[in-house]
C-alpha cells in the first residue's frame, strides 16, 4: 500500500503505557468517533507496547494478557472496525519489546499472520533488544516483507529513532513512516529538541514513507506515560502546528475521553490537518529569516494548487518578532507578485507590502498561514 498522506490517529502509549485494557479501547473507539476526530482523518487506533503475555503459546505464537483483553485482539479488531476505524498493534523487531515483552525477532512471518488473523490494520515495530550482528535494515525488511505477504494489507510504522542511519535505509523496508527522532516527553524542552533534531532530516520525508516526529503530547498536561511537567495550551498549539506543518504522522497521545475543550479545538484545526495532509507531498523548507535560530523557528511548504504554507514559531519564553523577505521562498521583487496571508487559528488575513512578513509572536505562541500568490 502506498500511503499517500502522513497517518493521523491515536496511540496508547504516551498516556497510558502499561496500564491498558479493553474497556479503556473501546471507551477510546467510542471517543474518538464522537468527538468527531475520526471526522477530522484520525482514523487508526493503535495500542502499543504491553498487550500481551510475557510468554509465547506452545506454537510460539504471542498471545493477548487475557486480564487487559479478556475477549482477545479480534475482538477489538471488530470493535474497532465497527466504528469505522483501522486498528494497530505494537511488536518489536528484537528478542524482546523496550518494555520486557516477547518481539518478534525470529518470529516475523509467525507473527504477521497472528496480526493478520486479528484483523490488524498498523504495526508498530520497534528497536529494543535487536541484535547486535545483524543490522537494523535486515530486521525492518524481515517485517515488512512478512507483511507483504501475510494476506493483509497492514501498514509497517517503524521505530528505531533514526538510529543507525535508519533515513539511508528505511524506505527500502516496506514502512510507511519511520520514527526520525527519540521519544517525546510532555515537557516543552522535548518538543524543541525534538524540532531541532529533525532540521537536517526532511530530505528524507516524503509520500509513501513519513518522517514521524513522534506521537503528540497535546492535551497530557503533565499526566500519564510520558508526562513530565506538561505545557501550558499555547505551547500544545505551537507542538501540534510545527508536527502538522512539518508533515508528520498525527498521533494523538492524550486521554481522548476527556479532552479539554482547548485540546479538542487544537487537535481538529481543520487548516493545519489540510496543511498536513496536503496532496503535494512536499519537504518543508527552513526560512533563515533575520533572527532564526534555536529560539525562533519558521519553515515554509509548497501547497497543491500553488498555495504556500509558513509557520513561524516562537520556541521560548521572550516575546519575539518573526521577519523574512519573500525572496526566501521564491518571490523576489522582480516576479510581481505578493503573498495573500490567512492565519489559520486567528483567520486574520492581509497582502504582504513591501517584500516583507513580520509578525509579533507571544512567548511560544506561533502563527501559521496558507498563503496564496497574487500579483503585487
Ligand atoms: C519505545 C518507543 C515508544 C514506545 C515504547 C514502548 O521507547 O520509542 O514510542 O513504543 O518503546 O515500550
Amino acid at each position: 500500500m502506498l500511503k499517500l498522506t502522513p497517518p493521523m490517529g491515536w496511540n496508547s502509549w504516551n498516556t497510558f503505557g502499561e496500564s491498558i485494557h479493553e474497556q479503556m479501547i473501546f471507551e477510546t473507539a467510542d471517543a474518538m468517533v464522537e468527538t468527531g476526530l475520526l471526522d477530522c482523518g484520525y482514523d487508526y487506533l493503535v495500542i502499543d507496547d504491553c498487550w500481551s503475555l510475557r510468554v509465547r503459546d506452545e506454537k510460539e505464537r504471542l498471545v493477548p494478557d487475557p486480564e487487559k483483553f479478556p475477549h482477545g485482539m479480534k475482538a477489538i479488531a471488530d470493535y474497532v472496525h465497527a466504528k469505522g476505524l483501522k486498528f494497530g498493534m505494537y511488536s518489536c523487531a528484537g528478542n524482546l519489546t523496550c518494555a520486557g515483552y516477547p518481539g518478534s525477532f525470529e518470529h516475523e512471518f509467525l507473527d504477521a499472520q497472528t496480526f493478520a488473523g486479528w484483523g490488524v490494520d498498523f504495526l508498530k515495530y520497534d528497536y529494543c533488544y535487536h541484535s547486535p550482528i545483524i543490522p537494523g535494515k535486515y530486521l525492518y525488511r524481515r517485517m515488512g516483507t512478512a507483511l507483504e505477504n501475510c494476506g493483509r494489507d497492514i501498514l509497517l510504522s517503524a521505530c528505531s529513532w533514526g538510529a543507525n542511519e535508519t533515513h539511508e535505509w528505511i524506505k527500502e523496508t516496506g514502512a510507511s513512516m519511520w520514527r526520525s527522532t527519540g521519544d517525546i516527553a510532555d515537557t516543552w524542552e522535548s518538543v524543541k529538541h525534538l524540532v531541532e533534531c529533525q532540521e537536517k532530516l526532511h530530505p528524507y520525508n516524503g509520500v509513501g514513507c513519513f518522517n514521524d516526529m513522534d506521537m503528540l503530547i497535546v492535551g497530557m498536561y503533565g499526566k500519564g506515560n510520558v508526562g513530565v511537567t506538561g505545557c501550558t495550551d499555547v505551547q500544545y498549539k505551537t507542538h501540534f502546528s510545527i508536527w502538522a506543518l512539518l508533515g508528520s504522522p498525527l498521533m494523538i497521545g492524550c486521554d481522548v475521553r476527556s479532552m479539554t475543550p482547548q485540546t479538542k479545538a487544537i487537535l481538529t484545526n481543520k487548516e493545519l490537518i489540510r496543511i498536513n495532509q496536503d496532496g503535494a507531498g512536499r519537504q518543508p523548507v527552513k526560512l533563515s529569516g533575520i533572527w532564526a535560530g534555536p529560539d525562533l523557528v519558521m519553515y515554509s511548504r509548497s501547497l497543491v494548487g500553488g498555495d504556500i504554507a509558513i509557520g513561524l514559531f516562537n520556541m521560548d519564553g521572550n516575546e519575539r518578532e518573526a521577519r523574512f523577505n519573500l525572496d526566501e521562498i521564491g518571490l523576489p521583487f522582480s516576479t510581481g507578485r505578493t503573498l495573500k496571508m490567512k492565519e489559520v487559528w486567528t483567520g486574520e488575513e492581509y497582502v504582504v507590502k513591501n517584500s516583507t512578513v513580520a509578525k509579533r509572536l507571544q512567548p511560544y505562541d506561533c502563527a501559521v498561514y496558507r498563503a496564496q500568490v497574487v500579483d503585487a
